[in-house]
């Protein structure tokens, strides 16, 4: 992994191949690791990128308060910091897909595609946000435990039934992420996640061909809402895969990369 300066912080990212820049966004609390399957395949064709957000994985938390769109000018920093000039492919997951839609609304010269992996546009019901605001509290009160507590709340909510049979050690790699990742941070991002935008408006306006998969039994970004996304797109494409989650591209790699370098080819 390679380190640089991004604003006030040290982002993390790995980078390989060459050719047309595809840009990959872990969802939360996550870090470039979730993206293994495509680095390496997608790399073979693309200049693909795979950083930490701030305070994630490798990379420090700096001082700017965080939010969606701190992530985003974070990103064309360090496009702008490694000297990325052409468009790029941006694909991001759930929290990363949020970040997506922000990254399209300040940064739109930048774009030339949008990947949209298990994520919404909308913001979150009262229900939800009261949700994150008491997850963000208990996580708060257990200290160095509390990356523990997340994780277990959250790994059931990541797998379809038949991925925690199928692939536990990539369960628990993932659990792992999430133990060992700080939970000031955690509980900072619950509250930016509950505080950021509604994206749904600014669909009709998003006109870049935009692919949008989702898992079967994806139950944070369901698929009957993923596919309205694609029906407000100018240019969308709507896949489901089948009998996985929420983590897709983690799940079921081959069908994502097959559909992934379809999608980029044409
Ligand atoms: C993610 O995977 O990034 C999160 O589940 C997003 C969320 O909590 O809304």
């Amino acid at each position: 992994m390679q380190q640089i300066q991004v604003n006030d912080c040290e982002i993390a990212y790995q980078t390989r191949g060459h050719g047309a820049p595809l840009l990959l966004v872990h969802g939360f609390p996550l870090d470039h690791s979730m993206w293994r399957f495509q680095f390496e395949t997608l790399a073979t064709q693309y200049h693909v990128i795979a950083p930490d957000l701030r305070g994630f994985g490798k990379s420090s938390r700096g001082t700017a308060p965080i939010s969606m769109s701190q992530f985003a000018v974070d990103l064309n920093e360090l496009l702008d910091a490694i000297d990325i000039q052409a468009p790029i492919t941006f694909c991001g997951l759930s929290m990363g897909g949020y970040i997506g839609w922000e990254f399209w609304r300040q940064f739109p010269q930048r774009l030339a595609r949008l990947i949209q992996c298990d994520t919404r546009s909308i913001g979150d019901t009262e229900v939800i946000a009261r949700g994150r605001r008491q997850m963000a509290a208990r996580i708060a009160e257990q200290g160095s435990r509390g990356s523990t507590l997340a994780a277990d709340g959250m790994i059931p909510k990541l797998f379809s039934k038949s991925s925690m049979q199928a692939i536990p050690e990539r369960v628990q790699q993932l659990r792992q992420v999430i133990a060992s990742s700080d939970p000031a941070i955690i509980a900072e991002t619950q509250l930016a996640l509950a505080n950021r935008q509604d994206a749904t408006n600014w669909l009709a306006d998003i006109n870049v061909p935009t692919l949008l998969l989702c898992g079967e039994h994806d139950g944070i970004s369901p698929s009957d809402e993923m596919r309205a996304i694609a029906d407000a797109l100018p240019q969308a494409q709507f896949e489901v895969i089948k009998d996985v989650g929420h983590m897709a591209p983690l799940e079921n790699p081959q069908a994502v990369n097959q559909i992934i370098r379809r999608f980029l080819a044409n």
